[in-house]
């Protein structure tokens, strides 16, 4: 790709503008790693505010992982305390790794407070989405909440899945998810997709995750929920752009091919449809 003049220099002007050590840092980046560490750790020890931190950080992440990158930040989502403590408290204590994608399911959720329909789940683990999904839309309407899990774990993976999951990854105790959930209006159905689809054949729809990360399960759900998706209603794969789960990502395009919604492929790496009417 040829780069036109204009952004050359705009870069460049960039470039001038970084501190010293940081210049330095670029320079060193096509050196050997060992040569790199002891600059880098060097740098950190210069590192006196949050911005020069945070540019230290983006050169390390770009170092070690190419196709990653740092977005803009700070975000002001990031600063809500309540959702940060949730986040901590319900899905992981640890790592960061999934709120954006938990933030982003708590806004879409506010596209669907007026369409008619229950919500469902499809890979409930430990509850934390579906409870999201019951706080979201249960207030002041009669919206019922079905989750769906084997809760013993990835059904077979088939060619389409690679080799990143195997049968039984990710179990999670039903008991987590059934504590979780008691507040709201939520029946969890314990079993295979898609054998206890049938128990709510008989329901409309106004969200739904789908969050199995293998083929299989994803075709299956997306046959059974998408007819019965009211227009309006969501619904949400997890798994739509994540490098592990092809198979997902291609029962998605599969599925979608010959109808009229197009799969909006988020940064956070979830995909999700808007159900047009017939
Ligand atoms: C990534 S976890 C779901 C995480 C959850 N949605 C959340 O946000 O916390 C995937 C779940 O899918 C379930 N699962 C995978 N394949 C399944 C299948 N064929 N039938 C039923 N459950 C399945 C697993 O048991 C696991 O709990």
């Amino acid at each position: 790709m040829q780069v036109p003049e204009g952004e050359v220099t705009a870069w460049r002007q960039t470039y001038e503008s970084l501190p010293q050590w940081l210049k330095d840092l670029y320079r060193w980046a096509r050196y050997p790693e060992f040569r790199v560490r002891n600059r880098v750790a060097r740098a950190m020890k210069r590192c006196s505010s949050d911005t020069d931190r945070l540019r230290l950080a983006e050169f390390l992440v770009g170092r070690q992982f190419p196709e990653l990158f740092y977005g803009d930040g700070p975000k002001l989502w990031c600063r809500d305390a309540a959702f940060r403590d949730w986040y901590l408290r319900c899905v992981e204590p640890i790592n960061m790794r999934s709120m954006e994608r938990k933030w982003f399911i708590r806004e879409l959720l506010k596209l669907v407070a007026h369409v008619p329909g229950d919500t469902a789940e499809c890979g409930v683990y430990e509850g934390a989405t579906s409870q999201l999904i019951c706080e979201g839309t249960q207030r002041n309407c009669g919206k019922t909440h079905f989750g769906f899990d084997s809760f013993e774990g990835l059904s077979q993976p088939e060619s389409s899945d690679g080799s990143h999951w195997s049968t039984g990854d990710l179990t999670a105790p039903q008991e987590l998810a059934t504590a979780l959930l008691q507040p709201y209006r939520a029946t969890l159905l314990k079993g295979w997709i898609p054998d206890r689809f049938e128990e709510v054949a008989d329901r409309r729809f106004s969200f739904v995750h789908l969050d199995v990360d293998l083929a299989a399960p994803t075709r299956q759900s997306l046959e059974f929920f998408y007819p019965r998706l009211n227009p309006g209603g969501i619904l949400v794969c997890d798994d739509y752009g994540y490098e592990t789960c092809p198979g997902a990502y291609e029962a998605c395009n599969t599925f979608f091919s010959d109808k009229g919604e197009p799969w909006i492929h988020a940064p956070t790496g979830q995909g999700f449809v808007i159900r047009q009417p017939d």
